[in-house]
């Protein structure tokens, strides 16, 4: 049901797949646009909007698929990322039926639908780890991970979380420990036993049967640990001004992650996906170049393994230009690269960067070679939410501190200056931004020297230009503070030069 038509309709799918030609657009659905009135975004809220997206002609955004966070049951102890049922809506976003009307509206307005995935762990109240936890004889067991404690009563290794604290939690009931790298609430899904593997492969079979087009799979990299469960050594060079409870950040990762075996586990999850037409693969990834290039397989793994590289640098032009170049020389030829520079993890590029040099950075995304991700709102130049700290939701920050906290770039999408931004009738899970009655669509949508309009006209022009879509990159020699770079392609080869760097805002 819901096959798109979109593969006809698009000249260049001949040569290209869609993933490589299109923008994706990055949609948090809690903050995107609210359908019923309870303060949280929806399924329904997005269909209302998906003109502002794409297919209405110069009046839309224009860009070609959405990869929208988790909308599955869940308690919402990480916001989505702790998924109680795979194969449903949580009633907040919606049911199954308004999915399947999303998918239907969006194809026919030649939009991509990609959608989270999140392999690595569930929620503890999904009906797995219910039934795992009931006892050391019950048939899920050997679902998650569980290990007894140490002789001396202590953890069963050392490993910390990335939201603070250890990632082992007692369950007194049967006297053992089971494995979490996120929240107690998120526990780790054991990869070793084929049985979760054909499991987790069906979900996504039961999305694709459904019309989707790709997936973003979360913290791919983390599916398998070492088999040993080992320590993981001391990183001597960690900051000494870490939180006391944050165990993750004094740590090299060694042994939780990025274990050389995952790669078979991907391939075997590939050859699903290659069951169906035209299926993306996106992979969350850090790691070296080195580690996070054998992410693509021999073209058998992940079709595009996020690089949040750009994210990383300072922004110089010097920095941006070797973090671009580093990774041209690493790709094998086949591979497509991608770029990112915003999402719902961090804070927002407008307030990274400055205001001018975010109309830098939206020509860079969307001139390099490579797919390119937009975050939600980064149209608009929004900028970091001031959270007050009685408001504030994200695990991340309540357990590691307001520093730490994600909640600033994931605040309400602002659509026009109305009480609540256009985005409810109700005052918002988060609050808005203080500038949202100024900065929002209606007010940038005909103002051509607004930060929308610039997007718009990025866009547009690269839909348009075979180089920006899909020519060759080589770097072309700059002015000081300058990146420049050609695009090659045989209809004709485009120049991009940007003056990058805080002081040139
Ligand atoms: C990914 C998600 C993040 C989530 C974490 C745990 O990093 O992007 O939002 O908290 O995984 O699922």
């Amino acid at each position: 049901m819901n096959q798109p038509d979109i593969a006809e309709s698009t000249p260049s799918a001949h040569h290209q797949p869609w993933w490589q030609t299109a923008v994706i657009y990055q949609i948090y659905p809690r903050s995107f646009q609210d359908g019923d009135g309870d303060g949280t975004g929806d399924l329904a809220g997005i269909i209302d909007r998906l003109d502002y997206l794409a297919g209405a002609g110069g009046e839309s955004l224009g860009i070609d698929a959405i990869w929208i966070s988790p909308f599955y049951p869940s308690p919402m102890a990480d916001f989505g990322y702790d998924v109680a049922d795979y194969c449903d809506v949580d009633p907040i976003f919606g049911d199954l039926a308004t999915f399947d009307r999303l998918v239907d509206a969006a194809h026919r307005r030649k939009i991509r639908v990609v959608i989270d995935y999140v392999p690595n762990h569930t929620s503890d109240q999904h009906r797995w780890f219910v039934d795992s936890a009931g006892g050391r004889s019950n048939a899920k067991r050997d679902w998650y991970i569980w290990r007894d404690p140490k002789p001396d009563g202590s953890l069963p290794n050392n490993w910390g979380s990335p939201f603070g604290g250890p990632t082992w939690t007692l369950d007194p009931a049967t006297g053992q420990y089971f494995l979490h790298q996120f929240l107690p609430e998120q526990p780790e899904l054991n990869w070793r036993n084929p049985r979760v593997e054909e499991a987790m492969f069906d979900v996504l079979r039961f999305w694709l049967d459904r019309g989707v087009d790709g997936f973003r799979m979360d913290v791919i990299g983390w599916l398998l640990k070492d088999a040993a469960l080992r320590d993981n050594p001391a990183n001597p060079a960690a900051a000494n001004d870490l939180p006391v409870n944050d165990i993750y950040g004094r740590q090299h990762h060694v042994h939780n992650e990025d274990q050389d075996d995952v790669h078979e586990v991907l391939r075997r999850m590939r050859s699903v996906l290659d069951e169906y037409d035209d299926v993306c693969a996106i992979g969350e990834l850090g790691y070296t170049l080195e580690r996070w290039v054998r992410y693509y397989g021999e073209d058998d793994e992940l079709h595009l393994p996020f690089n949040f590289r750009l994210m990383e640098q300072p922004w110089d032009a010097v920095a941006i230009q070797a973090s671009v170049e580093a990774l041209e020389a690493t790709l094998p030829d086949w591979a497509w690269p991608s770029y990112v520079l915003g999402s719902h993890d961090a804070p927002r590029l407008a307030s990274r960067v400055g205001t001018a040099q975010a109309r830098i950075a939206a020509m860079l995304l969307l001139t390099l070679r490579g797919t390119p991700t937009l975050y939600q709102g980064d149209e608009l130049g929004m900028e970091n939410g001031v959270i007050p700290q009685a408001r504030l939701r994200d695990p991340q920050g309540l357990r590691l501190g307001a520093a730490r906290s994600r909640d600033p770039g994931r605040t309400p999408m602002q659509w026009d200056e109305g009480p609540f931004a256009g985005f409810s009738t109700v005052d918002p899970w988060l609050p808005l931004t203080s500038d949202s009655e100024s900065r929002n669509v209606a007010a940038q949508a005909n103002d051509p020297r607004s930060m929308l309009h610039l997007y718009r006209t990025l866009l547009g022009y690269r839909s348009a230009d075979p180089a920006l879509r899909s020519g060759s990159y080589e770097t072309f020699p700059g002015p000081e503070g300058c990146f420049a770079f050609l695009r090659r392609h045989p209809a004709g080869d485009r120049l991009v030069a940007l003056k990058i760097g805080r002081a040139h805002v």
